[in-house]
Formats: structure tokens, sequence, C-alpha cells
């Protein structure tokens, strides 16, 4: 998540969203937000705009709500895209800025663009990943002066199979890690 951030020179004032709030999405709010960044969450759920708040987002955009992502037109400069599945890129398109970026990082995979989504505002679609170690340097180096950590669940790992039923629902903010202490 700090890649595509750092590289579309993301700063004070620059207007982010960052759809879909799972386990790189939720980071990305956090650097977007220690950054300066004017940073929303767009995500399908409403349930999630306290999440959205404490992680330090102005605002949630409920992508199923038409009215507000129409008048949300035109009005970021950087999205990053981390939705997990294959979707239509063209609402997350309309909502960048002329000369914008969507940064698509979430579903790695085959996507179909309509130019003229891309056309219309002179956008850019691009993607990233790690950013190699120079990259990563810069980027802990970053965590450790801004305090930015991932929020993580630390289960017993005799409890594995809760963990995994509660991933196929969604239900974890924002990883499990599980605590190998009870196997020795
Ligand atoms: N580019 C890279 O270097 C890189 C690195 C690691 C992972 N990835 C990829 O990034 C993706 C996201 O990983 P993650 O760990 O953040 O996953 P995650 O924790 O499951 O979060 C993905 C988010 O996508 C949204 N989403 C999921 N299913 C959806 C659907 N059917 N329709 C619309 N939105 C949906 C949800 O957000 P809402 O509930 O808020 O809508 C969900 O929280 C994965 O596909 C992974 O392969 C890329």
């Amino acid at each position: 998540m700090w890649e595509p951030l750092h590289a579309l020179g993301v700063g004070p004032g620059t207007r982010v969203a960052v759809a879909g709030l799972g386990g790189l999405g939720h980071l990305a709010v956090k650097f977007a937000v220690a950054l300066g960044a004017d940073t929303t969450v767009i995500s399908r759920s409403a349930g999630k705009a306290e999440d959205a708040g404490r992680l330090g987002a102005r605002d949630l955009l409920v992508s199923g709500d038409q009215d507000r992502m129409a008048a949300a037109r035109d009005r970021f400069d950087v999205v990053i895209d981390t939705i997990a599945t294959p979707h239509d890129l063209g609402p997350y398109l309309r909502l960048v800025a002329m000369d914008g970026t969507l940064s698509q990082v979430g579903h790695l995979g085959p996507v179909t663009v309509e130019t003229l989504d891309l056309l219309v505002g002179r956008k850019k679609l691009s993607s990233a990943g790690s950013g190699g170690l120079p990259v990563t340097a810069a980027m802990l180096d970053f965590c450790a002066e801004h305090g930015v950590v991932a929020d993580v669940e630390v289960l017993p790992s005799a409890r594995v199979n809760e963990a995994i039923d509660r991933l196929g629902c969604g239900d974890v903010r924002y990883r499990f890690v599980l605590d190998m202490s009870d196997l020795g």
C-alpha cells in the first residue's frame, strides 16, 4: 500500500479514495492519512463507517449508493482499488479527477476497461507491488515514525478453524495472527 501512494506522490492535501476496507485497504487508509491526504473510504458496507473514521478517513462512500457515487465524480486525485474480486473499474475510474490515477492493486488478473473512462479527464490506470527492498525500508521507517501498524486479531493456533470460518465470511479486522505458543 505504501508503494502506490509513494509512487503517485500522495502528500498533504491529496484527495485519496481507498476502495475496499480489508487487509490492504485499512493500511492504505492509515498510510494516506499519515501522509496528510484527505482520505475517503469506498465500501460495500455502510457498517464500516465507524472503522473508517477511527482509521482517520474523513468519509465513507457506499459503492452501491448511485447518488453519492455520481456526486463524487471526478473528486479524487488518487483512487487505490483493493477490492479482491473481479469487478467493473468504470465506477471507480469515474471518481478520479482530471489527470488523476486509479491504482488497481486488489484483484490481480484480467480487467475490462472502457477507454472513454480514461479519455474523459486524461485519467491513468496503474498497479503496484511491494516496490522492492529500498521502498520497503522507507515504508518501515515511515511506519516507525508515524506509528502505523496493521490491525490484527490474535488467536491461539488451536482456534485456526474458527479463523478460517470467519475469514470465509469476511469477519476479521483486518488480519488474524495465530499465536503458536500453545503448540509448545
Ligand atoms: N498488489 C499487491 O502487491 C498485492 C499484495 C497483497 C494482496 N493483493 C491482493 O489484494 C486483494 C485484497 O487483499 P486483502 O488482504 O485486502 O483482502 P480482504 O481483506 O479480503 O479485503 C478485500 C476487500 O475487498 C472488498 N471486497 C471483497 N469482495 C468483494 C466483492 N465481491 N465485491 C466488492 N468488494 C469486495 C471488501 O471491502 P468492503 O467490504 O469494504 O467493500 C474487502 O474487505 C487480494 O485479491 C490479494 O490477492 C495484492
